[in-house]
Parts: C-alpha cells; sequence; structure tokens
C-alpha cells in the first residue's frame, strides 16, 4: 500500500505545475557533503567536541559535549550524507560521534531529549546499517525515556529539573518538542522492546492533542500540569514571545510530531490534527515562507526569522504529502515544502559564502538571547533530511 502510494505519489511530482526542477536537489545535497565535510576537517579527533551552533557573523562552532540535547544532529547530518553519497569515510564519522553518545544511556541527568539524542544519530545508524549495538542502546534508552510518563497526567516530563527563571520548577511538565521523541518510543515497540511504550507514545500525542492547542490550533511551548491529580494547569511559553503566541518552532514541532504519530498509528484523529496545526501555520507565513522566530513577535519585518522552524516543517510537509488522501492537500504539502527547501537554498539562507554549517538564520532562544540569527545544527539535520526525502519521493521510494 505504502509502496503503491508513493509511486502514485512521484508521478504526481513529475506530473505537477510546481516543478521540482526548481530546487536543484542533487546540487543542494552535494552542497551539504561539502560543507559537513569542511566541518569535519576542523575537528578534533575524538568526537567529545559536537558542533551546535555558530553566531550571526562569526566562523568558528560553538561545540557542546554529548549531554546537550543537540547531540544527535551532527552525527544524524553524517548518516544522511553518508546515505546520499555512500563515502565510507563519512560513514566512520558517523559511527565514531554515534558512539561518542553511547554514555546517554546510563545518563543521571536524563529528560526528554534522550530522544532526540539518540534517534537522530544512533536511530539513523541502526536504520543504515543494522548494527545491534546500535539496537540495544536504542531500546535501553527508549525504556529510560518511558520512565518519564506520568500515567495521572498522560504525557512524559520533559524537564525533571530545575529550569533557572520560571515559576514552575518542579511540577510536571510537558513542552511541544517531546512530540519527536515520541519516534523512539513507537521504534523500539516495534523492534523487540517493551509494547507499552507504543501505548505511552499514543497517550502522550493524545494528551498533547488536548491540552497544548488553542481554538484556533496554534500551540502552547509548555504545560503544566499537577504532577498528583494530572490536570492541566495553564498553558505558557519559554521560548516563545508571549503565552499567547504562536512559537515558531513549536508549532513546526507539532507539525512533524503529529504526522509522525499517524504514520505510525494510522489513527485518522493524527492525521486531521497534522493538517490542522500544519494549515495554520502555513496560513500565516511571509512570502520566502521561512517564519520569523515568533508569528506574534514585535518588529515584524524585521524580527529575526527561523530557519531551522523552516527546515523541519519542510520535512513534516513532504512526510504529510504522502499521507494525506486529498490530492489538492497532497500537492499543496509538496508545493509549501519544495518552496520552504528552494528559499532555503538560496543565497538569502545558505551560509556557503559565511561559515561551514547549510543554513544561516536560525533562532534557538529569543527570550534568553541565545543564538539569535545563528546557523543551527539542527537547521542542517533536518534540512539535509528534507533534501533526502525530496529525492525518494521524486525516485518512487519510501521516505
Ligand atoms: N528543544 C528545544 C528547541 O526546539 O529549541
Amino acid at each position: 500500500m505504502k509502496q503503491i502510494s508513493t509511486i502514485f505519489f512521484a508521478v504526481l511530482l513529475m506530473a505537477c505545475n510546481n516543478k521540482p526542477a526548481e530546487i536543484d536537489i542533487d546540487s543542494a545535497l552535494h552542497y551539504c557533503i561539502t560543507q559537513a565535510n569542511k566541518t569535519l576537517k576542523t575537528l578534533p579527533a575524538d568526537a567529545a567536541q559536537i558542533p551546535r551552533s555558530i553566531a550571526n557573523g562569526k566562523t568558528d562552532w560553538r561545540f557542546v559535549g554529548y549531554r546537550d540535547w543537540t547531540c544527535g544532529f551532527w552525527p544524524g547530518i553524517l548518516w544522511y550524507a553518508y546515505e546520499y553519497s555512500n563515502d565510507e569515510a563519512l560513514k566512520r564519522s558517523a559511527q565514531r560521534y554515534s558512539r561518542a553518545l553511547f554514555p546517554l544511556v546510563d545518563s543521571a541527568a536524563i529528560d526528554h531529549d534522550l530522544g532526540f539524542q539518540v534517534f537522530t544519530s544512533i536511530g539513523n545508524g541502526y536504520r543504515l546499517t543494522h548494527d545491534t549495538l546500535y539496537r540495544t542502546v536504542l531500546l535501553r534508552a527508549a525504556d529510560t525515556l518511558g520512565k518519564l510518563f506520568n500515567p495521572k497526567v498522560g504525557t512524559i516530563l520533559s524537564w525533571p529539573r530545575k529550569v533557572p527563571g520560571v515559576d514552575w520548577p518542579l511540577r510536571h511538565n510537558t513542552i511541544m518538542d517531546n512530540m519527536i521523541n515520541l519516534e523512539l518510543l513507537f521504534w523500539a515497540a516495534q523492534h523487540g522492546g517493551n509494547k507499552q511504550l507504543y501505548d505511552i507514545a499514543v497517550k502522550h500525542a493524545e494528551t498533547t492533542m488536548q491540552n497544548h492547542f488553542r481554538p484556533d490550533y496554534t500551540s502552547y511551548h509548555v504545560v503544566v500540569y499537577d504532577t498528583a491529580t494530572g490536570k492541566k494547569i495553564k498553558g505558557i511559553t519559554h521560548q516563545g514571545y508571549s503565552d499567547s503566541s504562536m512559537w515558531a518552532r513549536g508549532q513546526s514541532w507539532a507539525i512533524y510530531g503529529f504526522a509522525m504519530v499517524y504514520r505510525e498509528t494510522k489513527d485518522p484523529r493524527f492525521l486531521d490534527f497534522a493538517q490542522k496545526v500544519a494549515d495554520v501555520y502555513l496560513n500565516k507565513l511571509p512570502d520566502d515562507l521561512i517564519p520569523y522566530w515568533d508569528f506574534n513577535a514585535p518588529g515584524i519585518p524585521n524580527a529575526p526569522r527561523d530557519a531551522s522552524a523552516a527546515a523541519v516543517t519542510a520535512s513534516a510537509l513532504l512526510e504529510l504529502s504522502t499521507l494525506v488522501t486529498d490530492t489538492a492537500k497532497m500537492k499543496m504539502y509538496l508545493k509549501k515544502a519544495v518552496h520552504m527547501l528552494k528559499s532555503l537554498s538560496s543565497p538569502a539562507y545558505e551560509s556557503r559564502q559565511v561559515n561551514n554549517a547549510f543554513l544561516l538564520h536560525s533562532t534557538g532562544h529569543k527570550p534568553n538571547g541565545g543564538e539569535i540569527d545563528a546557523s543551527i545544527i539542527y537547521a542542517d539535520y533536518y534540512f539535509i533530511e528534507a533534501l533526502l526525502r525530496l529525492k525518494k519521493l521524486k525516485e518512487g521510494k519510501h521516505i
């Protein structure tokens, strides 16, 4: 069924007026590989320093260690670069950086980011190599992540630690980003892990669908719950502009997350919801389809953009376009995704003249002044993922 739909999709893609030839996918992927190789040449051999971001106007990567929430994206990029190029040197680098993350599964400071950390890196490594050691690590990480589930609330505790400067520390909190980590739980339940992880992932998605959105389907970044009773206390922001605004990357996590949950469950409620959260985002974008860091940010049109949200959304829309049954919506999501990738591949967003990342103009944490209008590793990860997805769709392959 999936095969039939992807072949149909490839034909549609070629017939579509919005020709994918508008973006040269191979040269965009070659560009990514060239930039990744340039970064690799600057890195120390021990894989202990992992590239995270490059400040606006600078050329040097800021490095982080394996505990940082972004640590999986660099090895994930290397796996995608290897997948496209078959370059064994890239594979060896991907293996080296993936292995450097193994200690995470024994980390005492676990939070929901464990899914981001291991699935983008070791998850891609397992997909491409079937290395049983990767499988063991992933299953252990999934069990650890599952321990943060609070059955009273029906969600995973996102930050089981004190977050400086906020008035809700140590309550049960769940952030929209947490939707992405459910993919590790679905994977584990299907690959010999604890089957209850599937139920946890579904329950988390259901509870999030119920509590994390306003009537217009824009999302809160954080929902705070009463740990004991499970009752919702309030929806607030942490990285967005205000409690009532639509933080761009939060909404992009929602689009990506609900499309993925539908792929894993085939429950039509999630497909319907993924479209609703995608449509409100698409309807409010500027002409180049790269959002401001928050859709309600002050200073628009001079507010910083967030290329990372665009990259996440482009990848999510490519998946969503293969899941919807309505041909008009399929074409619309595809057209928007290609347009986003075209904008990101333009001189305005590509960083080839500036630094060794793939993209410029992402915003990490505007309220605390962190990584504003910067090159950020997760933008690059979802950019190369989206390019590969588009290439596979064009070739009638699964994504
Ligand atoms: N997970 C944190 C972020 O999206 O910035």
